[in-house]
């Protein structure tokens, strides 16, 4: 049986699954172990079962023992883990996409709804009370026949795309490739962000986090958006200069953002805390029961694969 270490807690079912398929280290307190402690925890372990909580950066596979062949992102994301340093280390790194997209569209069009129509003014009022209705008191902004622009249009935008469509929102998204007609789904493909954002009355950012994508959404690009307009990310925070977004908030520039994801996670920047139109969540996109067992099922059976057969379809580098 391989042995391999579990760096986070999971849901029991998916633990009780673990405990039969390999020889597995749980952490049983949820403990955040440092980097130090995952290197010195992986001796004589033949993988690693990784949470986006853990930063696997090149220094850290550096000193992961060579027994080490394969590190299973239990997320779709994998920017905590330095790819090129894992290959060249001849360590295979898997993540596990579809299983959480309808969950992370949920809370795409909750953070679109949310900062559309005032959500965390409207809920600190009513903790407040004595709110004093009138015909313009908190009022938002309507979805119906706005613009949503979409950028990352895989199969959590597509997703987000046909909710928001119901909601009677018009379709714009910007891909590195053009959809076919039957994903576009009537959605108008833009081939290059200045125009996208300029057709943006909404933005869901919900494309991965890279070297091209990193800090997309900056001093520059905010200007490209109609003024009033709405940011939110889905995705992950490295796409956003939060100093940027910040400031476009306060001049009014970006009328509101709705956040799930930020750069320093937990510690977001203290900013957004100032901000009234800031509709923020501390990471919950696929956070569902069902979701979750779903992914760690699939980052246990990843290494499975990885194990059996050399090789693992959902492999990333
Ligand atoms: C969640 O954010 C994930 O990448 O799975």
């Amino acid at each position: 049986m391989k042995k391999i270490l579990i760096t986070r807690k999971l849901i029991k079912d998916s633990e009780d699954k673990a405990a039969k398929t390999f020889n597995s280290l749980f952490n049983t307190n949820d403990e955040l172990y440092s980097q130090s402690k995952v290197v010195k925890m992986s001796q004589g372990c033949d993988g690693i079962l990784t949470s986006l909580t853990d930063k696997m950066d090149k220094e850290t596979i550096k000193k992961l023992p060579d027994t080490i062949k394969i590190i299973s992102n239990f997320a779709v994301g994998f920017g905590n883990i330095d790819l090129n340093a894992a290959k060249e280390k001849g360590i295979a790194v898997t993540n596990t996409p579809d299983v959480l997209s309808d969950a992370t569209a949920e809370i795409g069009i909750l953070l679109i709804l949310g900062a559309c129509r005032r959500a965390s003014e409207g809920i600190q009022s009513a903790k407040e009370g004595g709110w004093k209705w009138s015909a313009d008191y908190l009022i938002g902004k309507q979805l119906t026949g706005t613009r949503l622009g979409i950028l990352g249009m895989g199969r959590i935008g597509q997703k987000i795309a046909k909710i928001a469509k119901s909601l009677g929102m018009l379709i714009h998204y910007h891909n590195r490739s053009k959809l076919s007609e039957d994903k576009e789904n009537g959605a108008t493909y833009h081939n290059n962000i200045k125009s996208l954002f300029s057709a943006s009355d909404v933005l869901s950012i919900c494309c991965p986090a890279t070297k091209e994508t990193e800090n997309m959404i900056n001093k520059e690009t905010v200007e490209y958006f109609p003024k009033g307009a709405v940011i939110t990310n889905v995705a992950r925070g490295d796409i956003i200069d939060d100093e940027a977004l910040i400031d476009a908030l306060n001049r009014r520039k970006i009328y509101a953002a709705g956040l799930d994801v930020y750069k320093n996670e937990p510690n977001l920047n203290p900013g957004y805390l100032k901000i009234k139109s800031a509709f923020i969540l501390p990471h919950l996109g696929s956070a569902t029961k069902d979701t979750r067992i779903a992914m760690a099922n699939l980052a246990i059976d990843n290494i499975d694969e990885f194990f059996n057969t050399g090789n693992c379809v959902n492999k990333v580098n």
